[in-house]
């Protein structure tokens, strides 16, 4: 009979698992959607339509797309500037590094992903309350690599 009452604990174990990962996907009113990349010359980002100007641009249809780039030792935007979003859309991160690979993690929440030269990392989040998070790079690029953050204001 004790079979029964340690195949209840397993499942129990199972549920609450699943439990913390559906929690951490929606941590601090963040949902990532999606995770997908492309490429790009880590030599002549200031050309690139997009990189060349690094920050938020409206699409089309009426969602967002944001542009970073990391390099040693912040993010552009989010490091001086801070990145600036609107509420309830959705926003896509395009994320490239000039230099060697960094983390672009938003604290808090399920939302992360590597800047590689050359690659675009790309996510999709929503946030849906106003307010702001940190950004963190979370992968060892150099001497301050623990002082390179920055922020996401969302209005
Ligand atoms: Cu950039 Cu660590």
């Amino acid at each position: 009979k004790y079979e029964k009452l340690w195949l209840a604990g397993a499942l129990l174990l199972i549920v609450g698992f699943i439990a913390t990962v559906s929690y951490g996907a929606v941590g601090a009113g963040v949902e990532m959607i999606d995770n997908d990349g492309g490429q790009v010359d880590p030599d002549s980002l200031d050309q690139h339509p997009k990189f060349g100007e690094p920050g938020t641009y409206a699409s089309e249809d009426g969602d967002y797309d944001v542009y970073v780039v990391a390099q040693q030792f912040a993010f552009v935007p989010g490091t001086e500037e801070p990145v600036r979003v609107p509420a309830n859309s959705e926003v896509t991160f395009h994320v490239t590094s000039r230099d060697v690979i960094h983390g672009y993690e938003i604290v808090g929440t399920n939302a992360n992903t590597m800047a590689i030269p050359g690659q675009v990392a790309t996510m999709t989040v929503e946030f849906n309350e106003a307010g702001e998070y940190g950004l963190l790079c979370n992968e060892y690029c150099g001497s301050a690599h623990h002082a390179m953050e920055g922020k996401i204001v969302v209005v």
